[in-house]
């Protein structure tokens, strides 16, 4: 089962007289909702899902899961990386098993505990591989595989496909959400890729910069399997790209989300008449 996660008012500076890198952001994600957090490079997309994983405390504010406040990372908020930091000494399958091991479970238990989640990954051939063998895709999918194993009610990937290429990239683009769909986990995506949020997300947030703060949303009413090609992916596409390019007036305007819209993020699913031209 997926987890409510509450961002309760979070403004983080590194060092204390320094302006904020995250200003007041306040938020509500549902119980296996799949979000993507879009925003230029430097705005805070890694610091507030840091926070999210309880590897940094916010200057104010807080996280709750499930109304819990998190003060330190858990398997049961799992975070994946752009790069899958792996052990190359190690095979696919013992890798996989990390998380569990680490957790408390017998090695040769974690082992044929994992094997279900690489045939899911499409691993099942290569689980006694070492994993300097694999390809950069096949590794992510042998993080993504470990980040599961511990049954995470929350998963946090930080552009975690960027460095693919496009057809790895792509499959598990559609992997990924239909996962966290059947297993109803909770999905926070951060991602610079307008597409990427598209393909995965069903509701988006878009972050300002100087100082970072959420300033607009948007609910991704599509099914599933998404074609990138189909006519409402690209109004939508386009929708988020005309927001991204008047963040400046979102950010100064009077369309920073509130929180009744944050509840319902349909309601500011409109393109805002006040801000764009
Ligand atoms: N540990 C840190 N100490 C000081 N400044 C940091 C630290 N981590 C990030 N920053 C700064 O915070 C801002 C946001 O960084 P980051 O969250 O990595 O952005 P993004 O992921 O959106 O590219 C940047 O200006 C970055 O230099
Ligand atoms: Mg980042």
């Amino acid at each position: 089962m997926g987890a409510r996660i509450s961002l309760d008012y979070i403004t983080h500076r590194f060092g204390s007289a320094s302006a904020p890198t995250l200003s007041n952001i306040n938020s509500e994600i549902k119980s296996g909702q799949q979000v993507a957090l879009i925003g230029r490079s430097g705005c805070g997309k890694s610091t507030l899902l840091h926070i999210l994983a309880g590897l940094l405390q916010p200057s104010e504010g807080c996280v709750r899961v499930n109304g819990h406040q998190v003060t330190k990372p858990s398997a049961r908020w799992n975070m994946m990386f752009q790069k899958a930091s792996l052990y190359p000494w190690m095979s696919t399958e013992e890798n996989a098993a990390l998380g569990l091991i680490f957790a408390g479970t017998k090695k040769r238990e974690a082992v044929a505990q994992v094997q279900e989640l690489l045939a899911m990954v499409g691993l099942q051939e290569k689980n006694k591989a070492k994993v300097q063998s694999l390809s950069g895709g096949q590794q992510q999918r042998v993080a993504l595989a470990r980040s599961l194993a511990t049954n995470p009610e929350v998963l946090l990937l930080d552009e975690p496909f960027s460095a693919l290429d496009a057809f790895t990239r792509t499959a598990l683009q559609e992997d990924v959400p239909a996962i966290c769909r059947d297993r109803g986990i909770t999905l926070v995506l951060v991602t610079h890729d307008i597409d990427e949020a598209v393909a995965m997300a069903d509701r988006v947030m878009i972050m300002s910069q100087n100082p970072g703060r959420i300033v607009s949303e948007l609910s991704i009413d599509l099914s599933y399997p998404r074609r990138h090609m189909d006519a409402h992916f690209q109004s939508l596409r386009s929708e988020l790209m005309d927001r991204f390019e008047n963040i400046d007036k979102l950010a100064h305007g009077e369309d920073l989300i509130s929180d009744s819209d944050t509840e319902n993020p349909s309601l500011s699913a409109q393109p805002s008449k006040r801000s764009l031209p």
